[in-house]
Parts: structure tokens; C-alpha cells; sequence
């Protein structure tokens, strides 16, 4: 099938290279010239595993291709994915205007019957604005153009992204239209050879599965940092707690791990965004408004922890940190809680030796030049000179450090771990002071003891 791709992001790219490696002939294209200059020398714009093995493959083949060319871009692809950014609005809501720029875009050059995907995710009842934008630009070239428009919201998780994308758990598919039905099954038939994956429903329930589901991943994850800060004062282990919980097949195991807040360009946009949206129907959504809460002030809670073991001054002194991306596996910066803890401790004096295994780059643009900061190539570096080590991603490769080597290296033997990483008793047989989120450290017991929890 002849396939464009509006947008070339994380999900504009990832899309179109799996699309192209079942034997499309894909079409990505952006606005943003240099992304597209880059990735026709082969220069991916992000890191995500494997996906520069299947681009570059599919480039070789012939079946994927990087534009800036709006109008070769509308002729090429009967289905027209749109898969462009929706960032938040002042208020929080969704804003459409780069999806209502390409839906538009295709108004104006298309000349025969096209099938226009949302996979971005948008807000209920975008589908009938993506339909009227079109609609008008058709009307003002005084044309009478054949369109569907479907929903087909985007699943993937970065870090996972290629995995998920070649064997989905679900492929929702909102559309009315019987011919563009035809076509989404047809395109998804090879991603699901062992059974049906694609459920097809309406264009408004297909546009709110899509929040519905990062609401609920938002509130499962809020629900577990508040029931660690819970255990931490109550001498329980939150750990324990989770596999206890877990256990229950109604509940599941995945996903409910505590740490220091969830971030990513997703969650905290969407349930933003879903707040507004019901607002504007007049349902306020009060959940979701306490896991809003809820994830900024788990943010802080490794700031607390180091300020109640250091003081509310942190001038002289020296923090090692292990993780900047908002999750392994990805160089996504976007609402990464890496932001709010470097800030917070820069305005708080202390100087930082940082690394990241692949967000190096991007964490030079986020935080820019600043005196305190240090960015180092390997994460044992950033202990040289350090007073403690602060983990704020759960990169595999610190899984297991040399605890022995940290102890020797760190001024103070102290590991501010905001992901659980490691079994409490590891880190102390080796003389390390260990804080976690929610766990039975012998730090935690002893600021239980004094009765000094915050
Ligand atoms: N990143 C994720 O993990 C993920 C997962 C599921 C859904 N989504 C949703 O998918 C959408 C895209 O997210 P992303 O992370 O890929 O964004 P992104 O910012 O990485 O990419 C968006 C791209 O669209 C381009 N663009 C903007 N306007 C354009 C236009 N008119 N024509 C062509 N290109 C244009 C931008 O230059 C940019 O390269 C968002 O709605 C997001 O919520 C993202």
C-alpha cells in the first residue's frame, strides 16, 4: 500500500519504518527540514532499539522515503497517517493546531480518495474537526474530494517503541467508513497472524480509549508512590506490597512499581488534557486532578530525602547522577522528573556530575551551559568527587554496579535510589547508606526510630 506519514517523530518514524518493513511503500514527511536532511543521510533524529536497523533497511529497499515536499507528500499515501506533536495548550488542553495544519494540507493538493488516520493522540471529537478542515479547504478550491477519517490511536511505548509496533496488544481503529474499515485491515492484517488484534469501534470512543488508557497507567503508577510514602511511615516495604498485590490477576503485576514520578511526553500531557476536556463537558475528573497532584509531589521526594540527610543548604556539596531520560531505553527528556531534581538541587547550591547512558545530548539542550553542571561519559565517572550518588532512571546497566567501588568513591556512602533499583541488603553489606522510595532500608528504620520521616 502506498502510506504517508505527517509527522516524523517518535511515532511518525517508528510507524513508518514498520509499515515500510511489511512491504509498504512509505512516505514520511516534516516540516522540520533538518530531521529530514539528517534522516536522508541515514541520521536517526532519536534513539529508540532497533529502529536504525529498520530504517536503514527500508531506505536500502526502496520502501521508505523522508520529505519536507507537502504536496508530493498528499499525492503519495491513499492512507494519509497523521502523527504530528499535540502539546498542551496554556490551559492544559490539547493543542490541534499542527493536526488541523496537516489535515489541511491535505485539503488543499489531494486529488483522489484518501483515507486520513489520526494516530496522534487527540482529543474526542477531533475526527469531525480533521473532517471540516479538510472539508473547507476542498470547498475553497471548489472540488469535490472522496475522504474517511479514522481514529487509530497510538499504543507504543518508547524504549519498546518497534517491539510494539510489530505485535500489538490492540489495534483501536475509530471509523465509519467502510471502505477506509477495509483498508486498516488490511494494512494491520500481517501485524496480527496469530489472531485478531483490531477492534473497531466508533471515532469518539476510539479518540477517549486513548486517554482512558494513559489515564489509568498514570493512576496505577500515582496510586503506588502514594502508597510508598504510606509505607515509609508505617515501617512497610512497598516492594512487598507490590507483589502482594500483584498476585491478584484483577489488579496484575505489571506497572505498579513506586519511584520518583512518572513523566515522557505521554502522561502528563494526556491526563492534563483529559481534565480539560471533561471540564469542558462539565464532568469534573477528580481522580485524575489527585494523580495530577499526586505525580508533582512525587517528584520531590528524592529532593526531601537528600535535604533532610544534608540540609535545606546544599552549597559545597557534590551529587553523582545516574539517569536524565524519563525512562531507559529512550533519549525523551520531555516532563522527565531529571528536570525538576537537577533544577532543584543546582538552586540549592550543589554542584552535579551527570550521566546518561543515550539522553547525553539531550540533556545539554534541556539544561543548557550552568557552572554546576557536569556531563561525564560513563557513570562511574560522575562518583569521582562526588558526596552521594542520586539514581533518577532505571537504566539496566546500573542494575548491578560495583557496590564496593561506589562506597570507596563517594565522600559519603550514600545511594538516593528513586527507582528501587536494588535489594536493600546489597548496597549495605557494602557499607552503602541506602534511601529508596517506599522500602525497609536501615536508613529508613532509623529515621522511623527518631521518628524523623518527612
Ligand atoms: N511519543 C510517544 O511515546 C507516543 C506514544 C503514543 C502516542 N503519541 C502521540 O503521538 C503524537 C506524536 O508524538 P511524538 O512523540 O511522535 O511527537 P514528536 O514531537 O516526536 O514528533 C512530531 C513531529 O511532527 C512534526 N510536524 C509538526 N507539524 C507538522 C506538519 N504540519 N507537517 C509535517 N510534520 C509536522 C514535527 O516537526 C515533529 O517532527 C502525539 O499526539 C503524542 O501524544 C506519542
Amino acid at each position: 500500500m502506498k502510506i504517508t506519514v505527517v509527522g516524523t517523530g517518535y511515532v511518525g518514524l517508528v510507524s513508518g519504518a514498520c509499515l515500510a518493513d511489511m512491504g509498504n511503500d512509505v512516505l514520511c514527511l516534516d516540516v522540520d527540514a533538518d530531521k529530514i536532511a539528517g534522516l536522508q543521510k541515514g541520521r536517526l533524529p532519536i534513539y529508540e532499539p532497533g529502529l536504525e536497523r529498520i530504517v536503514n533497511q527500508n531506505v536500502e529497499a526502496g520502501r521508505l522515503h523522508f520529505t519536507t515536499d507537502v504536496k508530493a507528500a498528499v499525492d503519495h499515501g491513499t492512507l494519509q497517517f497523521i502523527a504530528v506533536g499535540t502539546p498542551p495548550d496554556e490551559d492544559g488542553s490539547a493543542d490541534l493546531k499542527y493536526v488541523l495544519e496537516a489535515a489541511r494540507n491535505i485539503g488543499r493538493h489531494m486529488t483522489d480518495y484518501k483515507v486520513v488516520v489520526d494516530k496522534s493522540t487527540v482529543p474526542v471529537g477531533t475526527a469531525d474537526k480533521v473532517k471540516a478542515a479538510i472539508a473547507e479547504e476542498l470547498a475553497r478550491r471548489n472540488v469535490q474530494g472522496r475522504y474517511g477519517v479514522v481514529s487509530n490511536p497510538e499504543f507504543l511505548k518508547e524504549g519498546a517503541a518497534v517491539e510494539d509496533f510489530m505485535r500489538p496488544d490492540r489495534i483501536v481503529v475509530g471509523a465509519e467508513d467502510e471502505q477506509a474499515i477495509l483498508l486498516m485491515r488490511a494494512l494491520y492484517a500481517p501485524f496480527q497472524r496469530s489472531h485478531e488484534r483490531l477492534i473497531v469501534m466508533d471515532l469518539r470512543s476510539a479518540e477517549l480509549t486513548k486517554y482512558a488508557a494513559n489515564a489509568m497507567l498514570a493512576t496505577r503508577i500515582s496510586f503506588m508512590n502514594e502508597m510508598s510514602l504510606l509505607a515509609e511511615r508505617l515501617g512497610a516495604d512497598i516492594e512487598q506490597v507490590r507483589k502482594g498485590i500483584g498476585s491478584d490477576p484483577r489488579i496484575g503485576i505489571s506497572f505498579l512499581y513506586a519511584g520518583c514520578g512518572y513523566g515522557g511526553s505521554c502522561f502528563p500531557k494526556d491526563v492534563q488534557a483529559i481534565i480539560r476536556t471533561a471540564d469542558g463537558v462539565g464532568q469534573s475528573l477528580k481522580v485524575l486532578r489527585a494523580v495530577e497532584d499526586a505525580n508533582e509531589r512525587q517528584k520531590s521526594v528524592l529532593i526531601d530525602k537528600i535535604v533532610r540527610r544534608f540540609g535545606e543548604d546544599l552549597s559545597g556539596l557534590n551529587f553523582a547522577i545516574w539517569g536524565l531520560a524519563f525512562k531507559p531505553d529512550t533519549d525523551d527528556m520531555r516532563e522527565a522528573p531529571s528536570r525538576v531534581i537537577v533544577g532543584e538541587l543546582l538552586r540549592r547550591g550543589a554542584k552535579l556530575q551527570v550521566f546518561d547512558p543515550v539522553a547525553m545530548d539531550e540533556a545539554k539542550r534541556v539544561f543548557g551551559p550552568h557552572d554546576g553542571l557536569t556531563f561525564v561519559d560513563k557513570n562511574m565517572a560522575a562518583l569521582e568527587g562526588a558526596d552521594a550518588l542520586v539514581i533518577v532512571t532505571e537504566w539496566k546497566q546500573f542494575r548491578s554496579p560495583d557496590f564496593a567501588a561506589i562506597k570507596s568513591m563517594l565522600r559519603h556512602p550514600i545511594i538516593f535510589d528513586g527507582r528501587n533499583m536494588y535489594a536493600p541488603e546489597l548496597p549495605e553489606a557494602a557499607g552503602l547508606e541506602y534511601h529508596a522510595i517506599g522500602r525497609i532500608t536501615a536508613a529508613s528504620r532509623a529515621l522511623l526510630a527518631q521518628g524523623t520521616i518527612a
